[in-house]
């Protein structure tokens, strides 16, 4: 028997929800833009390491699948069940530090198939905590934006609470995110050292208020206020330095009438959000054209993703 899982590429922070926020996305066109990881019983544990960006990734067992395929043997052992050897394969489709939640992909994807191979064992709060020990030993912290949307879907708050880290928030569902993904380098920890340790009592006040509008508008659907709360105070700030060209292109892509753009994540990837086709289709050729600094990035017209990870 084989277990294969794809997990979806997510949106951190959404600019206003700052390590609170994330929200998974899909391509429109149908693309499956995430990790696919294969499960199956074998003679002992192996690795294999495939897929479309596999060159920046140890094929051993330092790769967070491996990890994730431990800390899964570690929690069935703990609670007294059986473990047997797996061969786990894991389809690398998206570049590490993209800001789109790569390494989340990889440990939901690997966490959520173990858990099917093995008929449910955990519930979805322990999986969570799972997930989110694997995350923080790659970016440095606990934070479960990237993970929380890509295992649960569609737009994710956290809460951080011991009986509940997560809770999902109604998104806007005719609104497009237009993501670009440049092909420059800019790694999680890097981009959280940059930040500073201590903020403005304003600024605290005006991220609580940025926050406090868009939730507020996203239960009563109201478009407006919602666009207008995605203010980001705290990180886009200091870390635009890191990403060529990201402040020109916002102007434009505002210009050009988006409803918001930001950094997916900790960037590079910049997303741009609007309700209107064309102008994610004029948004997305722009993108391509003028904020992709080699042909290895990519551009991708997306909508919220609902369903998060799945059995495929
Ligand atoms: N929220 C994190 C950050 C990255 O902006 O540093 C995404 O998990």
């Amino acid at each position: 028997m084989s277990v294969s899982v794809f997990a979806p590429i997510s949106i951190g922070n959404l600019s206003v929800g700052f390590d609170t926020l994330g929200l998974a996305i899909s391509p429109i066109d149908g693309k499956l833009v995430g990790d696919i990881v294969r499960v199956e019983e074998a003679s002992h544990n192996q690795f294999v390491l495939t897929g479309s960006h596999t060159s920046k990734l140890p094929d051993d067992e330092n790769n967070i699948v491996w990890q994730s395929l431990l800390a899964f043997d570690q929690a069935l052992e703990q609670s007294e069940q059986a473990t047997v050897p797996i061969k786990i394969t894991l389809e690398k489709n998206i570049p590490v530090s993209s800001g789109l939640g790569s390494s989340a992909c990889s440990v939901v994807a690997s966490l959520v198939a173990l858990n099917e191979f093995y008929h449910r064992p955990f519930s979805d709060i322990q999986l969570l905590k799972l997930m989110g020990e694997q995350e923080s030993a790659i970016s440095g912290s606990l934070h479960y934006d990237n993970v929380a949307p890509c295992f649960l879907g569609g737009l994710q708050l956290m809460l951080n609470k011991q009986n509940q880290i997560t809770q999902k928030l109604p998104v806007f569902e005719d609104v497009y995110w237009t993501i670009a993904y440049p092909d420059v380098e800019v790694s999680t920890k890097a981009a959280r050292e940059i930040l500073p340790d201590n903020y403005s009592r304003s600024t605290l006040i005006e991220f609580g208020q940025n926050l406090a509008g868009f939730i507020d508008a996203s239960y009563r659907q109201d478009k407006t206020q919602a666009f207008n709360s995605i203010v980001d105070v705290v990180a886009e700030p200091h870390r635009t330095s890191l990403i060529p060209n990201f402040l020109e292109s916002k102007s434009t892509l505002i210009e050009m009438g988006n409803l918001a753009v930001g950094i997916s994540g900790s960037g590079p990837t910049l997303f741009a959000a609007t309700d209107d086709l064309a102008t994610a289709q004029a948004s997305a050729l722009w993108l391509n054209d003028h904020y992709l600094q080699s042909e290895n990035g990519f551009v991708h017209i997306c909508k919220a993703d609902l369903i998060g990870a799945r059995k495929i």
